[in-house]
């Protein structure tokens, strides 16, 4: 094949997986990051940003997603792990700070800083773990009732803040807002 027509072929597979795209959507928009594939801040943009179904996820457990290239962690807690989070003297906390990009660079780690509902039922935090960026196992894990990163024993409470281990900081709360009952937009 001569260099043309190679160039030709290639030129083809984009225009077919251009025209698929458009297919496969009706809002198009799966398209967007393709057609703005040679902007980069548009690109960026639209990456930023996405909206999950929480529908599905009962008290008690969590869904994982990637943002970004990271693990989210979307955790519905149980009542008891509400009253845990709440109960605890912020003063006796490693990392006195929320993380929360939602608020205030320099508000407490209250659990109501921390979670997306007033009633504390939501909980949204990076699944990257502060020390080294392992991903914490879920769940309850670890001796506070939160998670808990194997990679050199980091454990972190129901409210997602280091409790005990060499991890420096809480997990950070990413920008996230419910945009209607069941959907939660991040970025
Ligand atoms: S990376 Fe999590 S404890 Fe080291």
């Amino acid at each position: 094949m001569s260099h043309a027509e190679d160039h030709e072929g290639t030129r083809r597979d984009f225009l077919y997986y251009a025209t698929a795209g458009a297919g496969a959507v009706t809002t198009g928009a799966a398209v967007w990051p393709l057609v703005n594939q040679m902007n980069p801040s548009a690109d960026v943009q639209a990456l930023a940003s996405i909206r999950v179904d929480v529908a599905g996820i009962s008290p008690g457990t969590q869904l994982t997603v990637k943002w970004l290239g990271k693990p989210v962690f979307i955790r519905r807690r149980a009542e008891k792990e509400i009253e845990a989070a709440r109960s605890v003297d912020v003063s006796t906390l490693p990392d006195p700070l929320a993380r929360n990009a939602n608020i205030s660079g320099d508000a407490p780690a209250t659990d109501a800083n921390r979670t997306l509902d007033e009633a504390g039922e939501w909980l949204v935090e990076m699944g990257v773990c502060t020390h080294l960026g392992c991903v914490p196992i879920g769940d309850g894990a670890g001796d506070f009732g939160g998670w808990f990163c194997p990679c050199h024993g980091s454990h972190y409470d129901s409210a997602g803040r280091i409790r005990k281990g060499p991890a420096p900081e809480n997990l950070p709360v990413p920008l996230a807002e419910f945009v209607d009952d069941t959907t939660i937009k991040l970025g």
